[in-house]
């Protein structure tokens, strides 16, 4: 008999799909048939609306299970009743999620099977929110998901990117694979459980006037997925974030700064209540020696305006330099020639105990794009994360790092 080569990451687990009525319901059956290949059960659930976007008997042939979609059909309770099914879940998987579903579970609403048996079960609750951008931006829907955060609900996503509507924006439910990954995580190992983990991300901007900077093309993509890679490994994280437009991760803690003073002084207090500290921040090496209280304006008698910068503090070498309770110091280098050479160099210089490389010439990869490649550095090893997703490759880097933090924290 032919082998399944697919890796049996869930098997056992009973998964509850709950599908909401949105366009990205057409995806389920493909999410369904993935999470089947790798041993989940997955028991649907389909809102009315969802009926309207893909079809029960899909669903039933994909998942091999009858789907469930009324609250008041006797047949259905007799065989597996809204309770039964509140308490068969091993995780409730909501995609797609729309911002009615989601206004509706955090108004506490039991209004239909799904909603009910998300009131009756105390299984853990992953919601994939799929809408328009605008609708997903709209200060309603972020309250409504900043509430079902603090509940506890996992939020996955969603992407940013062309919608059916037209619309370009954040909205997008996660394409299959990636809410197969979130899973994977949910009931993978959690090598990072109980373990503070600070992050640096995104840019720095070093004011020259009241309206111009100085900064870089770092989209935090990188940094923000590392703290969400960290948080699904059991990890308490706090993500010290430059100017980007990224959404916080799921249980991430954020603080917002602006200028490289400004991200030394939070991650300087940060570093000490942390056991591990990543600096994957693109920090200005300099900013204006002095930042003009007005607006700079154009004179005519010369074509040329010099601005004398300084130094800014090294972020991740003043962590590293700690001489108590000093974290387990992560750094990253943005080269674009010797990688290796400079990267090496920076590891010695700064005193770090491993750093990530990356050759930010390749076009594709490193600044501003969602694929990277790294390559890790540290005392007596070296590993090499070939061209991945950024979400992909900061998984992989946890993996080692938190290998890497045994051996320093024995
Ligand atoms: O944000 P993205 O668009 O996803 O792009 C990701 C990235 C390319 C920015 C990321 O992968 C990366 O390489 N981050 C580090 C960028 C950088 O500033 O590299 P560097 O080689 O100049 O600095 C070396 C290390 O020192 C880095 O860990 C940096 O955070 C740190 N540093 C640098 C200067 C400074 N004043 N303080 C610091 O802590």
């Amino acid at each position: 008999m032919e082998q399944s080569l697919i890796p049996q990451s869930l098997a056992g687990k009973k998964i509850l799909l709950g599908i909401s009525g949105g366009i990205a319901a057409y995806k389920c059956a493909d999410l369904t048939r993935r999470l089947i290949e790798r041993g989940a059960q997955v028991q649907v659930v389909m809102t009315p609306a969802a009926k309207e976007f893909i079809t029960p008997l899909t669903m039933q042939a994909v998942s091999g299970r009858p789907v469930s979609d009324s609250l008041l059909d006797p047949a259905a309770e007799a065989s597996m009743g809204h309770i039964e099914l509140a308490k068969w879940a091993d995780l409730i998987l909501l995609a797609p999620a729309t911002s009615d579903l989601i206004a509706r579970m955090r108004a506490g609403m039991g209004n239909d099977l799904l909603t009910t048996l998300i009131l009756a079960s105390d299984a853990p609750i992953a919601v994939a929110p799929a809408m328009n951008q605008q609708m997903y931006a709209n200060a309603a829907t972020q309250e409504n998901l900043s509430v079902l955060t603090q509940r506890g609900m996992m939020i996955w996503g969603p992407a940013a990117g062309q919608q059916a509507c037209g619309d370009v924006g954040y909205g997008r439910m996660l394409e299959p694979m990636e809410l197969v990954a979130h899973s994977e995580d949910f009931f993978g190992p959690k090598p990072l459980q109980g373990i503070s983990l600070a992050i640096t991300a995104g840019p720095t901007r070093e004011a020259i006037d009241p309206v111009r900077y100085i900064s870089n093309h770092s989209s935090g993509k990188m940094g923000f997925a590392i703290a969400e890679a960290a948080a699904n490994l059991g990890a308490t994280v706090t993500l010290i974030s430059g100017p980007v437009s990224l959404n916080t991760p799921s249980n991430v803690q954020r603080i917002n700064v602006e200028s490289a003073q400004q991200m030394h002084q939070v991650a300087m207090q940060q570093a000490i209540n942390n056991q591990i500290f990543i600096s994957c921040a693109a920090v200005a090496d300099y900013r204006p020696s002095q930042v003009a209280d007005q607006k700079i304006k154009k004179t005519d008698d010369s074509d040329q305006m010099q601005i004398v910068m300084v130094k800014n503090p090294d972020i991740v070498a003043s962590v590293a330099a700690l001489q108590e309770q000093r974290p387990f110091t992560v750094g990253f280098a943005a080269e674009t020639q010797d990688v290796e050479k400079y990267a090496r160099g920076k590891l010695a210089k700064k005193n770090l105990d491993m750093i990530c490389a990356n050759d930010v010439s390749v076009a594709g990869l490193g600044f501003n794009s969602n694929d990277n490649a790294l390559h890790l550095y540290w005392q007596d090893g070296e590993q090499a994360l070939e061209t991945a997703s950024k979400q992909q490759l900061a998984k992989q880097l946890l993996d080692i790092v938190a290998l890497q933090y045994q051996q320093y924290s024995k």
